[in-house]
Order: C-alpha cells, then structure tokens, then sequence
C-alpha cells in the first residue's frame, strides 16, 4: 500500500470518528434534554382528606390502613390519631382488651391518649385535627396536630 493510501485511509477513519462523536454527543445531549422534561416526581399523598360519614365507623378504634391513622369513636365523639410509631415508623396494633397501642417492631406502647407508656419510641402518637365537612363526611387535616381532649362531636 502506498503512503498516499495509507493517508487517505487514516484521514477517512479520522472523518468517521469525527463524525461518530459528534453524533454520539448530539445524541447525548438531545436524550439528556428530552429526559429534562420529564422530571422524577415523586407525589406525596395529600395530608388532609375526608374518610367517610361518621356513621361509617363502628363503636372503638378503626385503623385506617391506607392513611396510617386510628379513628377513635366513643359514643358521638371522633379522634383521629396517628398509626405511625413515633420510634422507626412501624404501624402500632390497638389492643382493645389492655387499652394500647403497641407497636409490634421494638415493643414501644403507647396509652389510649398516644402517649408512651414503655419502649423506645421518644414521643407520643400525635393526634390530628378532626372537622366535619359541609357534604358531612370527616375531614382529617394531618397538618395540623391537635391536643387529646380535641374532640369532634357529631
Ligand atoms: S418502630 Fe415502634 S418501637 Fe420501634
């Protein structure tokens, strides 16, 4: 093979690989943009939301495991309490015969007020606030902690 061939061949090879990066970065950055616009949200579920008509709720405590709370029904009073453990987060078992919460990852339990009795959880359950809406179902508004004697009364 001569030298000119050899040239025209490595400056061919050359003019490819030209081509093959600018394609590949252009490529790149056109996926890189696209991917731009569709961003990883993650939607959090809201923290206030309406659960049913008080008459929906039987007498004592209902866990409500797709919102992690307990409805706490005493006659004609609502509460709504939280079902996360305030230790990990695990999802406390009301115990209606000792009248407990207790949480069945590392044995913190809790009183029927929320508040920690034993175990290694640092705070009580916290309890939300409660209203009634205008269409009558219950509205529980996680955002707003409430006190134990905050009661809504149907
Ligand atoms: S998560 Fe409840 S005691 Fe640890």
């Amino acid at each position: 093979m001569k030298e000119k061939d050899i040239n025209h061949v490595r400056r061919k090879f050359l003019n490819y690989l030209g081509w093959f990066a600018t394609l590949g970065t252009l490529g790149g950055v056109s996926i890189a943009h696209v991917r731009y616009l569709f961003p990883n949200i993650l939607y959090e579920p809201s923290k206030s939301y309406k659960i049913g008509k008080p008459q929906d709720y039987l007498e004592g405590v209902t866990f409500i495991a797709d919102k992690s709370i307990f409805l706490v029904r005493r006659g004609e009073t609502f509460k709504v309490l939280s079902a996360v453990c305030t230790h990990l987060g695990c999802t406390p078992n009301w115990i209606e015969e000792k009248g407990v919460y207790e949480c069945p990852c590392h044995g913190s339990i809790f009183n029927g007020k929320g508040v920690v009795v034993s175990g290694p959880a640092p705070s009580p359950l916290p309890w939300y606030d409660l209203t009634r809406g205008t269409d009558g179902r219950l509205f529980v508004d996680q955002r707003r902690i409430v006190s134990f004697s905050k009661e809504l009364i149907v």
